[in-house]
Formats: structure tokens, C-alpha cells, sequence
């Protein structure tokens, strides 16, 4: 998981992040899609879809987590108040998509409280992948955000008259002195005193871009790290038309329009009469060619995803240098809809589960979903929820279909990721906050067995529960270097 995480992030690093629009000749989405995906471990799909699973191993995968004895954290107020005085207005600019800008939202406020500064509300950039335009107070709640933080920093939604010259145009067409261009990746506290602070001294004005994984997780002061908590897990929220839209989507997940429970209880149904699982499927092209694995879609798809590569990274994916063989067996490979399903189907889930996919696109399409779906026939997701009209204000917005994703993802009672990355990362630091039920496949587990083509269902089932035992939400304490929106104990937890 840590490996593939890792590699994951390779091309923020690699790839020169600038304010200037990425110059691919031609976009890869317009190339012929030539795939049909086949199933790819038919002996256990067809097993798979005649399972059963027995009463004791229901009650197990639908009760709610245990209480483990860790509570979200209190305030701390050592370091005061608002300073008398601000240094000066603080203004970033977030790349990436929903998740990878959240992070950078939380580090914005804890850089501003070092520096003592004026935060600008956070600047997102359009994704060259997501492509959406919305900006912050699009997508979250400025009012309460500000509220919630009112004690901690000052924040500003726009800056003054005098400094409206400080535009993303501005920064893209000249090098400007008040632009910080160089923080490193996990940057010190030390590090924004010593570069920054000089910048707003002079200037009055400090921009800091690119900024996304760009503060420290190690060696910063309880307050600081509490600030980041309490931005990530109170003050950011959704505006109010996702979070309605997330709860009639829940609402219709769990109950009938009269309010009983949407599935008639009977005994073999009785544990998760109203429950439902959430599952995030990211599997676009993006994900699969930057994988370099194999999906089953024969000749024409490996040749589609290496043209993709090819024009989005110059080929210069690590991923591409292993054989698929290679690449399963230490499990960086996402899992495809089937593997998904095939892992809830051998955990127990039987076919009355309701599955809410939240998902932007499948690369593959209808083809590739049809194996889960035959696993788990009532799979919904915001399209067979929710109306045209309904979904009219998300619609085609990557990041308002994302956060409306999330917030029906924080209100299922299991949650499952078919692979690591920001999205997964976010949720599962945010369930862990709220002791929540969450799966994380164990994808090198998953890899070797998926390699074995003569494998029987009994033993599938056999491996994979017992290789999931201690996956399913389990506090994990965070390690030096990991992070603390993945993993929020011990910094934004206490023991009870
Ligand atoms: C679920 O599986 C059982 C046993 O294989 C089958 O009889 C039943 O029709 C299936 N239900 C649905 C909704 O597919
Ligand atoms: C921020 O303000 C506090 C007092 O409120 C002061 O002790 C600290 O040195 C200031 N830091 C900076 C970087 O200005
Ligand atoms: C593959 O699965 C079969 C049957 O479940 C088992 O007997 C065999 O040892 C497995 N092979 C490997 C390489 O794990």
C-alpha cells in the first residue's frame, strides 16, 4: 500500500508543475477506445455469484466498529489567540483534485498561523486531469469555515483593493519576487520562518504556488497540528446544496419514500436491513495507464494506455519498467470492478447488499462494471439516485461529483476503496476520526492470488478473509513521515 501510495504521488514530483496551461499536442481522450474488457477470473466470478454466506460472518461485516478508546482531540490554547497584528496576507494556489487540495487548505491555515498572516481563501487550480473550474467557496462553506477558525486565524475572502494586481495571470507570465516558487516537498516550520516571513516583511504579500504536499507531518509543535485537524475535520465543509444532495442519496440508499426500510426484512436480510456499502472505484484511463498494468482489454487497450503515457508523461512512468506478473504480486495494481467484487463477495457480502459506487468514470465503461454488478445487483450510484434535475449543479464538475461521492462515502457503514490514492487516503483518515467501518484491501495479497488462475473459490475466500481481518478499522498510529490527514491518531486523537 505504502509503496504504491508513494509511487502514486511520483508525478507531482516529477512532472513540472507551472501556472502555465499543460501543452499536450493533442488530448489523449480523444483516441479511439478499442477495448472490451473481459472477465478475467471467470472460475471464481461463477462461484462467486452462487455464494452464500453465513449469519455469523453477516453480523461481523454489518455491526459498527468496536469503540478502540481513541476520541477526536480537544483545542489546545497554548499558543493564544490572534496575534495583535497580522504580517501580512498569505495567499496559495492548490493543484491537484478535491482531495490533494483539502490537504493543502489544512496546511494553508497552519503556514498562515506560524507566520502569523492573513490567509487569502485558497486559490484551485483547474486539474489537467479533473478539469474543473470550480473554486473554493463552489465547493465548500466559506461562511462556516471562517467561522470555525475565527479564533485561530484571520481570513480573508478576497485580498484588499491595493493588492488586486495578484492574480493567477500575473504569477504566470513573470517571475515575481513575491512569489515563493521552491518550498520543498514536507517543507519545515523553520524552513516558511527563514523564506517566507522576509517575503511578507517586504512585500506585505506572500504567494506561495505550487503548494500541495508541502509542510512537514514531523516535529511540529500539538497546536499546530491540532489546527490542521480541526480545519480538515470541522471547518471544512460542503456547501449546503452537496451535502442536501448527499442526504437524499443516502436517504433513498436507506428507505422507502415512507420512510420503512427499503428492503422488506426477512431472516436472511435482517443484518443490514437500511445499511449500505460504499464503494470508491477510481478506475479511469488516467489511473490505469499510470499503473502499467494489465486489465484484460487484449492488445488494443495495452496499446491505448501506452499512447496515453506516452502524450501525458513522456513515458516516463517507474510502473512501465515491471511486467504485470511483477507489479501484482506487490500489489500495484488497482483493483478492476470484478476484483472489487469478487474481494466484498469472499468477505461475505451477499447479493442483497446495497453498493453505492462512487465513482467519476470507468475506464471501459458498462463492459467492465457488468462482472460487479452481477456480484451485486443492487448497485446504485448518484445517476440511478438522483434525477437530471437533481444533479444539475454537479453536473460535469469533477470536484462538486467528488465531494457529493465523499459525503455519501463518511455516511455508509462500510467503506471500501478499490485503490490507494488521495481520495481513499481522505476518507480513511476521516472515517478512522469517527470510528467508522473501513476496508482496505490488501492489495499484494489480492495480487498473488489473482495471479493463480487454478485457484479454488473455498481457498480465495479462506485467503482473503483471513487476510482482512485486521483491515477493516483498526486504529493504525501514524509513523514519522506519514500523514496525519491518513492517519489522525495519536495527533488529532486522544486515548480515552
Ligand atoms: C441471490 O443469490 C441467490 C442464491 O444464489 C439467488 O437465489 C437469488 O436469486 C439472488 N438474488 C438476486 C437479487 O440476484
Ligand atoms: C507571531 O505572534 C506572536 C505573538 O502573538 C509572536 O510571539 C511570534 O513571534 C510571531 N511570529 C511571527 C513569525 O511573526
Ligand atoms: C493455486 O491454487 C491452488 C488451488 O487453490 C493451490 O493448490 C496452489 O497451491 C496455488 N498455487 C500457488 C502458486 O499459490
Amino acid at each position: 500500500m505504502v509503496v504504491h501510495g508513494l509511487l502514486w504521488l511520483l508525478p507531482l514530483f516529477f512532472t513540472p508543475i507551472s501556472f502555465l496551461p499543460r501543452t499536450c499536442a493533442s488530448s489523449p481522450s480523444v483516441l479511439p477506445e478499442l477495448t472490451t474488457p473481459k472477465v478475467r477470473h471467470s472460475n471464481l466470478l461463477r462461484s462467486a455469484i452462487q455464494r452464500e454466506s453465513s449469519d455469523s460472518q453477516e453480523d461481523e461485516l454489518w455491526s459498527p466498529l468496536d469503540d478502540q478508546g481513541w476520541i477526536p482531540a480537544g483545542q489546545s490554547s497554548n499558543r493564544g489567540a490572534l496575534p495583535e497584528k497580522t504580517e501580512g496576507y498569505l495567499q496559495v494556489f492548490l493543484d491537484g483534485g478535491l482531495n490533494q487540495q483539502r490537504m493543502g487548505i489544512c496546511d494553508a491555515v497552519a503556514v498562515a498561523k506560524i507566520l502569523n498572516a492573513t490567509l487569502v481563501i485558497p486559490y484551485l487550480e483547474v486539474n489537467a486531469v479533473w478539469k474543473d473550474s470550480s473554486s473554493f467557496s463552489d465547493i465548500f462553506d466559506v461562511d462556516h469555515f471562517i467561522g470555525i477558525l475565527k479564533d485561530d486565524i484571520r481570513i480573508v475572502r478576497e485580498l484588499p483593493d491595493e493588492f488586486s494586481w495578484s492574480s493567477r495571470e500575473y504569477y504566470a507570465t513573470a517571475i515575481r519576487p513575491n512569489r515563493i516558487k521552491t518550498a520543498p516537498a514536507h517543507a519545515s516550520l523553520n524552513w516558511y520562518l527563514e523564506n517566507v516571513s522576509p517575503v511578507l516583511q517586504s512585500y506585505g504579500l506572500a504567494v506561495i504556488a505550487p503548494f500541495s504536499h508541502r509542510m512537514t507531518f514531523d516535529n511540529v509543535p500539538t497546536d499546530i497540528q491540532l489546527l490542521r485537524c480541526k480545519v480538515n475535520f470541522q471547518a471544512l465543509e460542503f456547501v449546503p446544496h452537496v451535502r442536501e444532495l448527499g442526504d437524499a442519496l443516502v436517504n433513498r440508499l436507506r428507505y422507502n419514500s415512507d420512510g420503512s426500510y427499503l428492503q422488506e426484512i426477512t431472516d436472511s436480510n435482517v443484518k443490514h436491513a437500511g445499511k449500505f456499502v460504499a464503494l470508491h472505484l477510481r478506475f479511469d484511463k488516467d489511473m490505469a495507464a499510470h499503473s502499467a498494468c494489465d486489465f484484460g482489454g487484449g492488445k488494443a487497450e495495452k496499446l491505448s494506455l501506452a499512447k496515453y503515457r506516452q502524450v501525458m508523461w513522456q513515458g516516463r512512468v517507474l510502473n512501465s519498467r515491471f511486467t504485470d506478473e511483477e507489479l501484482r504480486s506487490q500489489g500495484r495494481c488497482p483493483l478492476t470492478p470484478e476484483e472489487v467484487g469478487l474481494l466484498l463477495a469472499a468477505m461475505g457480502f451477499d447479493n442483497n447488499t446495497r453498493l453505492y459506487l462512487a465513482s467519476h468514470k470507468v475506464y471501459g465503461g458498462e463492459a467492465r462494471i457488468s462482472a460487479l454488478r452481477s456480484l451485486f445487483p443492487l448497485m446504485e450510484d448518484k445517476k440511478s439516485l438522483a434525477s437530471t434535475e437533481e444533479r444539475a449543479q454537479i453536473s460535469g464538475k469533477a470536484s462538486l461529483l467528488a465531494a457529493v461521492d465523499y459525503y455519501v462515502s463518511m455516511h455508509s457503514d462500510v467503506f471500501v476503496s478499490a485503490s490507494p490514492g488521495n481520495m481513499h487516503n481522505a476518507l480513511v483518515g476521516h472515517r478512522t476520526y469517527k470510528n467508522l467501518k473501513t476496508i482496505r484491501p490488501n492489495m499484494p495479497l489480492l495480487g498473488q492470488l489473482f495471479l493463480n488462475k487454478s485457484l479454488s473459490w473455498s481457498d480465495f475466500r479462506d485467503s482473503v478473509i483471513e487476510g482482512h481481518m485486521n483491515r477493516q478499522g483498526q486504529i493504525r498510529l501514524r509513523k514519522p513521515k506519514q500523514s496525519l490527514y491518513t492517519y489522525p491518531a495519536p495527533d488529532c486523537m486522544c486515548a480515552a
